[in-house]
């Protein structure tokens, strides 16, 4: 598998738990260049023409949310790392933490002197507490030796719930209260935590800032595609024999990623970026993985022949519909619909009507949800629908064993 690593590169290779193997490498020399070299807006300015954009699943670009950080007004300005990791199938960012948490803190203290912050919080996923002896004793280690006399990083425990990845939820789990999705506008850059302008980024996001700020933004726009520059690590589980975290260029194949790890012939479908993903026959593995195509946070899972597709989009609604937070009306009915219908198809007793109504529902909820979660939910219903249409004309109601009766 052809893998470049940038996001990847000091994993494997430095102590995480020492500063000084971080200092061996080239460790918080792009802090100091950013902060001796340049002016803040040169930073930003880098980091947009480096067309870096959000590792998250959305692709916001990177350096423009960071320009309506600066520009905005506020007593107090914030930098957050989501570390929240709750998309079903990925496991990078712990990955990433658990083998080179320092990259992370430098990326953090220069998108506070880019923005104008001197406050960072790590929102770390509550399952992943084990790491938080280790992120408290990295942040100290930085402080020691004086990386961080601008800028001083707190972590945030989560407490499990998948709706507090989403980045207005996760302010509010911040600020001690119910994670709950916000309308929008504004948005965080112009009023996040405690109403003041935040920048939140996922993990792997800010673990490509350091790199570019020291090799420049051309050296990383070269990279990748027209609408997708750098690489991206992605999660490989399911029926593959070698599950894992890989770092590819963006724009890489589908199948440069999973053949090798699996037996080709075998799989019957992958699902692509999770829960709320996209679901792909095995005829597709030609698609290149890219911003412009198909990616989100990086999640691939592959499924064999002998997996059920009603079953694994079922047991995916089964999960969104209990995650929605319930704050918009769409999502919050819209999933428990789905479950329902879908059930229905699991017990061979699906009818016409029931896909008409997913299809409709699918719309509505893609247009009238608050967030990602309801917007995106049908998507594994509808990837099923089309490409694996027969699995529901066999559950149909008066089909026995896929012959009409
Ligand atoms: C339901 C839901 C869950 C999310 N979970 C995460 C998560 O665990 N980690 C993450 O980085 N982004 C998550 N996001 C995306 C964030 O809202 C946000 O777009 C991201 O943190 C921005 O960072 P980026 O621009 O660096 O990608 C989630 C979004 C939704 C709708």
């Amino acid at each position: 598998m052809p893998e470049k690593r940038i996001v990847l590169r000091n994993c494997g290779v430095i102590d995480p738990k020492r500063i000084a193997t971080y200092l061996d490498g080239d460790g918080f020399k792009a802090l100091h260049k950013a902060r001796e070299e340049m002016t803040p807006e040169a930073v930003i300015d880098e980091i947009k023409v480096s067309g870096l954009r959000g590792r998250g699943g959305a692709g916001f670009p990177c350096g423009l949310k960071w320009e309506l950080a600066r520009k905005a007004h506020g007593y107090e300005k914030y930098v957050i790392c989501n570390a929240d990791e709750g998309e079903v199938g990925t496991f990078k960012d712990r990955y990433i933490l658990e083998r080179d948490p320092f990259t992370l803190i430098e990326a953090m203290s220069i998108a506070g002197y880019a923005i104008g912050s001197n406050r960072g919080y790590i929102y770390l996923r509550g399952e992943y507490h084990y790491l938080l002896s280790l992120l408290t004793d990295v942040i100290n280690q930085a402080k020691e030796k004086e990386f961080l006399e601008h800028f001083d990083i707190d972590i945030r425990l989560g407490a499990g719930a998948y709706i507090c990845g989403e980045e207005s939820a996760l302010m509010d789990s911040i600020e001690g209260k119910r994670g709950e999705v916000r309308y929008r506008p504004p948005f965080p850059p112009q009023s996040g935590l405690w109403q003041q302008p935040t920048i939140i980024n996922n993990v792997e996001t800010l673990m490509n800032i350091p790199q570019i700020i020291l090799n420049g933004a051309r050296w990383f726009s070269q990279l990748g595609t027209e609408q997708s520059k750098g690489t991206k690590v992605f999660c490989v589980s399911g029926d593959v024999e070698k599950p894992g975290v890989y770092e590819l260029l963006l724009g890489s194949h589908l199948r440069d990623l999973v053949e090798g790890l699996a037996l080709a012939e075998k799989i019957k479908m992958i699902q692509i970026g999770g829960a709320t993903g996209r679901v792909i026959p095995y005829d597709m593995i030609d698609t290149p993985l890219s911003f412009e195509t198909i990616l989100g946070a990086g999640a691939v899972t592959v499924f064999d022949e002998s997996r059920d597709v009603i079953d694994m989009v079922y047991r995916t609604m089964e999960f969104l519909a209990e995650e929605s937070c319930g704050k918009c009306t769409p999502c919050r009915e819209g999933t428990e619909v789905m479950l329902d219908i879908l059930r229905r198809f699991s017990n061979r007793d699906g009818t016409e009507r029931d896909i008409i109504i997913l299809k409709e529902l699918s719309n509505v909820m893609a247009l009238s949800s608050l967030c990602g979660l309801g917007q995106a939910a049908p998507n594994p219903v509808m990837d099923s629908l089309e490409y694996f249409r027969s699995a529901y004309d066999n559950r149909m109601r008066n089909v026995k064993a896929g012959v009409v009766t």
